[in-house]
């Protein structure tokens, strides 16, 4: 695409940026999607703040990772979003617009937003399963990891009594960065602050175990790290038992490497799915540990 210039993200590239990935991640679907698997619905611009949010919290920690692809009218095609966080690189989310994708803007997005992880030992994302970001990625060097999704409604019945969780408060954050150093090895920092605002955060911290997980709305964990798998099982069912009978629960970013969460799956009677990769260069994938989505 001779017209399209990259540069670096602007505040006022925010709604953009956010329909561009609506609009991407749908015609992603329709076309990934295994036969029988309902499309999700289309998402509106208020259930998308969440994104918008995290996308203007980047644009303040990281701005040499945000970086967008300007079509000569000025409109936005594609844009690659990168945090990096003590000594680990992460692509928190890369999206070219349907009609502008396979001329390369992608390999020019991603070359801009890698920059940004220079000295980095480490680096992580979540990758969806388009064959067009496989190859990408894998030519960047990552190794990829099939993750697998739990789904479904949760049987009240099957809820085992869980102990020790509690509600997670700031005061909690050099135990959640200890955590996500064990596990990812390296903190959240600045990213807990931002999860703290749009998730429920659960706490375990025992003289002997300790973990943390961030719930959404619906029941489903969305970040996980706990120092051994018992612990981490506790959390996801705790999760789990906030959840509404009519409202299905997801546990996405199940990594073979964290076969504990499936054994929740399995007890809870949910359904396992694959759905992407796990990407990462220089560690492997953690454990016990459920990744956030974007960032990681
Ligand atoms: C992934 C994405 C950002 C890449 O952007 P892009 O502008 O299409 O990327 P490029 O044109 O630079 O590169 C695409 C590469 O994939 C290849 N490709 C395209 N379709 C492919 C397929 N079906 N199988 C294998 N490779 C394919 C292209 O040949 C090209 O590789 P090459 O340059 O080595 O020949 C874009 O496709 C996208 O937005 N996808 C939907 C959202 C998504 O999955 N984002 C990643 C989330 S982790």
């Amino acid at each position: 695409m001779p017209d399209v210039r990259i540069r670096p993200l602007r505040e006022d590239d925010v709604p953009a940026v956010e329909r561009v990935q609506e609009t991407g991640f749908a015609a992603l679907d329709a076309r990934t999607l295994p036969r029988g698997r309902p499309l999700p619905p289309r998402r509106t611009p208020e259930e998308n703040e969440p994104w918008a949010e995290r996308a203007r919290h980047l644009l303040r920690t990281d701005p040499e990772g945000c970086w967008v692809a300007e079509h000569g009218d000025g409109t936005v095609v594609g844009y690659a979003l990168a945090l990096r966080r003590e000594t680990l690189w992460v692509l928190a989310s890369f999206v070219v617009r349907p009609d502008a994708q396979g001329r390369g803007v992608g390999t020019q997005l991603l070359a801009a937003a890698a920059q940004h992880g220079r000295g980095c030992l480490r680096a992580m994302l979540s990758a969806s399963a388009d064959p067009a970001a496989v190859r990408r990625y894998r030519l960047a060097g990552f190794d990829l990891h099939p993750q697998m999704e739990l789904h479904g409604h949760v049987d009240r019945a099957l809820l085992p009594v869980v102990r020790h969780v509690r509600p997670g408060t700031e005061a909690d954050r050099d135990l959640l960065d200890s955590l996500d150093r064990r596990t990812r090895h390296a903190a959240h920092g600045v990213d807990h602050a931002l999860l703290a605002r749009q998730l429920r955060l659960l706490v375990v911290d025992r003289p002997s175990a300790q973990g943390y997980a961030y719930v959404d709305a619906s029941g489903s964990p969305r970040l996980l790290a706990a120092t051994d798998r018992r612990t981490a099982r506790a959390l996801v069912w705790e999760a789990l038992a906030a959840s509404a009978p009519d409202v299905a629960v997801s546990v996405p970013h199940v990594t073979a490497a964290n076969q504990w969460a499936l054994d929740v799956g399995v007890e809870a009677r949910l359904s396992v799915a694959t759905a992407g990769y796990l990407a990462v260069r220089g560690l492997r994938p953690p454990a016990p540990y459920v990744h956030h989505g974007s960032l990681l």
